[in-house]
């Protein structure tokens, strides 16, 4: 009876037959979203290494994106206001992200935060990179020192999130562009929606993303990061969650209820996931692309960094953005652009842009401060 029923519900799902109208009736089965958890607070899970105001900087620091949300940081505390911010080797993506290139972006997201926090606590932070190697731990060394708070709206950092979907198919006008280069000049390019260059950059992201599901390594890395029950997402708060990926409503009850880990490694699981980001890639007003001036420790961290700054200021503009970086992680593209392009031009981050009509409210998870803290 229930193989009958999870058949049947299976084969209805690929036909898609009851994906449309079916949120209302079962939206009391909601995947778990970051407003659900008390502690994805400050309150609670504090560190008790710091005081409130190293907590409530911490809190705002882990609210950064990362990578399959593998929030791959730490922070050991020397001293009340000498920090080091480290990368865990347990949380790195070694199929997709070898060279550490990607949690290195996604530390300099952290240390942005942390950074726009502490001003705002009034706390100016000194900031030195440590590392030479990608893969030494330690990465950054913070120094606290008293200063005039800043008056940086924090609620930018609570509610930034990545949104995928939904996105209008309007260029993005020229002010908006402007001020989302600020803190890039020159290192930010925008390529306009059914420009040459945005069609190339879709196709290339589209295909790129089709190879890298295609391979076992990184196809099983990323359902190890996939959080397929709501109670599994509450125990790690980490990785991604249905509500993150927005599979929702029917979809996600479904997923949560019948799918098994071992669903998403099969071909026609792939081949679903191609479509669906194919569709995604379609949507929008067009690609930006953003270069550095190297591959060392240093540059990926100031990119991360100047990465965070742009898209905290993206929801006060209706703009979402969206990284689809399979294109920097398959030899493909990469060879792609490497045979297109100046050898002096380092892309670091490629990623989607669109308005949206509705924002919605952050839904992924994060660990707790003390979960991250060491001493
Ligand atoms: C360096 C980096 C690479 C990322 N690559 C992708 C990607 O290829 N595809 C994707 O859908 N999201 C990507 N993301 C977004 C993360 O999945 C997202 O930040 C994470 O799930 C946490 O969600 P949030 O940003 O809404 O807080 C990336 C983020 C970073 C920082």
């Amino acid at each position: 009876m229930e193989l009958n029923r999870r058949s049947f519900l299976k084969k209805a799902l690929a036909a898609g037959s009851l994906a449309a109208g079916t949120g209302s009736l079962f939206s009391a089965c909601a995947g778990i979203r970051r407003s659900d958890l008390p502690d994805q607070n400050i309150a609670e899970h504090t560190a008790n290494q710091l005081d409130a105001v190293g907590n409530s900087i911490l809190y705002y620091a882990s609210l950064a994106p990362s990578g399959h949300n593998s929030q791959p940081w730490y922070v050991r505390v020397l001293s009340k206001n000498e920090w080091i911010i480290g990368v865990d080797p347990d949380r790195r993506l070694p199929a997709v992200d070898p060279a550490n290139r990607e949690v290195l972006l996604s530390t300099g997201a952290f240390a942005e935060n942390l950074s726009i926090a502490a001003g705002a606590f009034g706390l100016k932070s000194e900031m030195e990179v440590i590392a030479n190697d990608p893969f030494e731990q330690d990465v950054i060394k913070v120094t606290l020192r008293k200063t005039k708070p800043t008056d940086y709206p924090l609620q930018r950092i609570t509610r930034r999130m990545t949104v995928k979907h939904d996105y209008l198919s309007k260029e993005i006008n020229a002010e908006d562009i402007r001020a989302l280069s600020e803190h890039l000049t020159g290192r930010l390019f925008y390529f306009p929606r059914g420009t040459d260059h945005a069609t190339c950059i879709e196709e290339g992201a589209i295909e790129n993303f089709r190879i890298q599901t295609q391979r076992d390594d990184a196809q099983k890395e990323l359902v190890q990061w996939v959080r397929f029950s709501n109670k599994e997402a509450e125990r790690h708060r980490d990785g991604l969650t249905l509500e993150g990926m927005e599979i929702r409503g029917f979809k996600g009850w479904f997923v949560r209820n019948f799918m098994n880990p071992e669903d998403f490694m099969k071909p026609s699981s792939r081949k679903q996931s191609v479509d669906q980001i194919a569709k995604l890639a379609r949507q929008g007003g067009g690609w930006l692309v953003i270069t550095g001036e190297g591959q060392t420790v240093s540059d990926l961290i100031d990119s991360g960094r100047r990465f965070e700054r742009m898209v905290l200021t993206a929801r006060e503009r209706s703009l979402a953005i969206h990284p689809m970086t399979q294109y920097l992680e398959e030899k493909a593209g990469l060879k792609q652009i490497a045979a297109e392009h100046d050898q002096r031009v380092i892309p670091h981050f490629v990623l989607r842009i669109g308005y949206l009509d509705t924002y919605p409210d952050p839904v992924s998870l994060r660990r707790p401060v003390s979960w991250f803290v060491r001493s």
